[in-house]
């Protein structure tokens, strides 16, 4: 289904961020293991995490809805994961397949893995080969890739291991197999990558150990723990809500607060690049949640300036990248993106969706291998383009923000992958002023 986005002059208002994606795949999966019954609320009920709390279902947990956002899960405790009679389907998501191939790992059982057109496609040997020297083994399509049966073992071996890429997935599938395994587990990542799985293992009662060693990250668990339950509040997404702040950035009339963020220096690369850029982000503390501290954030329109993004905060804004370009389209001046060779195996190539979202829009952007380099319009992005989404939530968002402060519409070919992260996105945006409709401009 086609939307399109309608210039408009102003973007304000108060919202709420919505639940944070990965902290509420977390709070399913650790819920699900646990012993007891855990509540949680504030669970984003996007399709990514309704498919984590299937699978979890699948594999023996009890999994309920008791209201918005709020849920129950009573876990397998010390009887274990049991064979699923199912597929267990992922639908969009790397993070629930590849958290729950490390979860699988430590258990006696066999199960299949399967998702949608886009997660097929994505790499999965990232996960599988350490799982591989941990002992499990697994029949995966062409490229390691889903659909594959995974075998599990009850005598997971531990093992150190230091990631190619710079990815909390990764890192977690380990952690989650090394909670199983014989013996201590020790990832050493290069860069500090987003640290939900370490936070919330400790607030159900594991013991994770963590170490820095200059920009390296290093943190070990020890196997045959067990978890307990708990109550999680999940705390808002910075991820979804760097949306609303883009818009209210390049809005002339822009003022828009979002309460209830996460705060975490793994997840706030967006927050300090629009800065560079010349952004005003307000921030106030308001308590904490999940581990996190909680905080109320102010955007308002902006005089935005190209700037070369530091390939140090790469890791911590990994999934903002196209709402930056919005933001680099919009300045004066050149922005410079290196560094993001991973966005290439994203829910899209994110490299080339993002220079073509730009290019129909008429902005002049240069693809390079590992990013791009964004030709700002200084306040006058021409617009009046109908982008490719790749069926990639974060292209369709990030095009439609633009539309909002573009001289002509912009349009979406597909609006549905957004549930997958953002099921209130359309609300949100319009409660805030957005202009958005559905089918062509
Ligand atoms: C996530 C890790 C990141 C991120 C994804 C969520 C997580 O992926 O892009 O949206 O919850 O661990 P990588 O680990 O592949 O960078």
């Amino acid at each position: 289904m086609m939307w399109t986005s309608h210039p408009v002059t102003k973007i304000t208002g108060t919202l709420r961020a919505p639940g944070d994606k990965s902290c509420s795949h977390r709070a399913l999966i650790l819920g699900g293991l646990a012993a007891g019954t855990s509540e949680i609320s504030g669970l984003l009920e996007g399709e990514d995490v309704l498919n984590t709390g299937r699978v979890m279902a699948a594999l023996g947990a009890e999994v309920e809805r008791v209201g918005e956002g709020a849920w129950r899960v009573t876990g397998v405790g010390s009887s274990g994961l049991k064979t699923p009679n199912v597929d267990l389907d992922f639908g969009n998501s790397g993070t629930g397949s590849r958290l729950m191939l490390g979860v699988v790992a430590g258990y006696p059982i066999e199960a299949r893995f399967v998702g949608d057109a886009s997660l097929s496609g994505r790499p999965m040997g990232r996960v599988l080969d350490p799982l591989e020297q941990m002992g499990v083994t697994y029949e995966a399509s062409e490229g390691k890739t889903l659909p594959l049966v995974l075998s599990g073992r009850s005598d997971l071996r531990a093992i150190q291991y230091e990631p190619p890429h710079a990815s909390a997935q990764v890192k977690s599938c380990i952690l989650l197999a090394g909670l199983n395994a014989e013996g201590e587990t020790v990832v050493r990542e290069s860069r500090i990558t987003r640290d939900h799985s370490e936070r919330m293992l400790r607030g159900f009662g594991a013991e994770v150990a963590t170490a820095r060693d200059g920009a390296a990250n290093i943190v070990s668990i020890r196997g045959g723990q067990n978890l307990t339950a708990q109550e999680t509040l999940v705390p808002g997404d910075p991820s979804s809500a760097a949306f609303l702040a883009a818009a209210a950035m390049i809005s002339t009339g822009g003022g828009v607060v979002v309460e209830g963020m996460m705060s975490n220096e793994t997840r706030d690369g967006f927050y300090r690049a629009a800065s560079l850029m010349g952004a005003h982000v307000g921030a106030e503390d308001v308590g904490d949640a999940a581990g996190e501290r909680l905080i109320d954030m102010s955007f308002e329109s902006a005089d935005l300036r190209g700037a070369e993004i530091p390939v140090d905060l790469v890791p911590s804004m990994i999934d903002e990248f196209p709402i930056l370009a919005v933001l680099a389209a919009h300045a004066s001046g050149v922005t410079v993106v290196k560094g993001a060779e991973e966005l290439r195996v994203k829910e899209s190539d994110r490299i080339s969706a993002v220079v073509n979202m730009l290019r129909v829009n008429g902005v002049d952007v240069e693809e390079t291998k590992d990013g791009f380099i964004v030709q700002g319009c200084d306040g006058a992005i021409p617009g009046g383009g109908l982008v490719e989404t790749h069926h990639d939530h974060r292209i369709a968002m990030s095009a439609l923000v633009m539309g909002t402060a573009s001289q002509k519409p912009v349009s979406i070919d597909d609006a549905s992958m957004i549930a997958t992260s953002y099921p209130d996105f359309m609300d949100h945006m319009q409660a805030l002023g957005a202009d958005l409709r559905s089918g062509p401009a």
